[in-house]
């Protein structure tokens, strides 16, 4: 292994900076020359490939966002697209690829291998979590610090005005930073997309709080449930408390990731290098049970599961 590349695809996440600084200085160090590709697969496609030094990631560490700029290209399912961009990489003797991005991107990364031979290893490198074979993603813990914060200064104002409070959080079809946040937040009551919960249900919770003296709600909406703003309308016809709505949105998506972001990043950068050395390709690297794995990348989405977390009981419990 001679060359390898490096890009971010997908929704971007904090401690992706941290990921490509571990894989960059890991090869560097083994006498491997490492190309930079801008915009996930779109740079790939359209050739925006560079080739990287130790100056590029120097100071990158702390920063969120991706200095590889990330994107999102759909015609990346077209066969055709993934032909050119691996002759993209082929040109040049790159037989090596490492993908960070969330199972979308995971699945580029396994057509480009099983259809091309390129040799790719994927980093989960999203904030929702949702990625089977590793026990957490890359940004998701700095996500859900970020929502922590805001549901401590939303309970403040919550309290003096007496008011409900439904939070949106991201997470896609993931119910992970609504719940965890929910349990570490003290919330009065969270929905999940995984849990099936009733309007009638979360009315019952703020009128049996009003009863036990509680003026305040802060009840956590993960944003695959549906619209929150439907939810706030029917949720109102049914108590008489005040109810606003704050969606948290991109907020969640910045800012410096965490240290343990940044440790994580950079076991998982380290470990997909080695890989790529020792020949292998085709496979994610997760983090289970504090140990570094790897599994095929189709690992990622074939056995995602939402009924397989454990903590859901504790949504059940949250929303009556
Ligand atoms: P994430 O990687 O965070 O799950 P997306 O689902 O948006 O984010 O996927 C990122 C990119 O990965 C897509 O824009 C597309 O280029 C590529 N991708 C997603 N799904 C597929 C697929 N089934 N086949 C090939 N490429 C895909
Ligand atoms: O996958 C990461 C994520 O932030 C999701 O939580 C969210 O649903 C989506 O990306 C938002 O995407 P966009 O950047 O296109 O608004």
């Amino acid at each position: 292994m001679k060359k390898i590349a490096i890009l971010t695809s997908g929704g971007d996440s904090q401690g992706m900076n941290t990921a490509v600084r571990a894989v960059a200085k890991t090869a560097i160090t083994k006498g491997i020359d490492v190309y930079g590709i801008k915009r996930g697969y779109k740079g790939l496609y359209e050739d925006q490939i560079f080739q990287m030094t130790s100056l590029n990631v120097s100071g990158i560490a702390d920063q969120g966002g991706t200095i590889l700029l990330s994107a999102r290209l759909p015609e990346f399912k077209d066969p055709e697209v993934r032909a050119k961009a691996a002759e993209n990489l082929k040109k040049r003797g790159i037989d090596g690829l490492v993908v960070i991005g969330g199972d979308g991107s995971f699945h580029g990364a396994h057509y480009l291998y099983t259809e091309h031979g390129i040799k790719t290893i994927g980093i989960p490198g999203t904030i929702d979590n949702d990625v089977a074979g590793t026990d957490y993603t890359i940004g998701y813990d700095t996500a859900l610090n970020i929502i922590l914060d805001a549901i401590s200064k939303i309970k403040d104002t919550a309290i003096s005005h007496e008011r409900t409070y439904l939070i949106e959080v991201m997470g896609r079809n993931c119910g992970d930073l609504a719940l965890y946040s929910a349990i570490a937040g003290g919330a009065s009551g969270v929905l999940i997309p995984e849990v099936e919960f009733s309007i009638d249900d979360l009315a019952e919770v703020i009128k049996f709080r009003r009863e036990e003296g509680k003026l305040y709600d802060v009840i956590i909406v993960a944003e695959g449930v549906g619209n929150v703003v439907e939810i706030q309308k029917e949720l109102s016809k049914k108590v008489n408390t005040s109810i606003r709505v704050t969606i948290l949105g991109h907020v969640q998506r910045g800012g410096s990731p965490t240290a343990f972001d940044r440790i994580l990043a950079t076991r998982m950068g380290v470990k997909a290098v080695e890989l790529l050395v020792a020949g292998e390709g085709g496979l994610m690297v997760g983090i289970q049970s504090e140990k570094v794995t790897t599994h095929p990348l189709s690992y990622a989405w074939e056995n995602y599961s939402k009924s397989s977390f454990a903590d859901y009981a504790i949504a059940n419990m949250l929303s009556l």
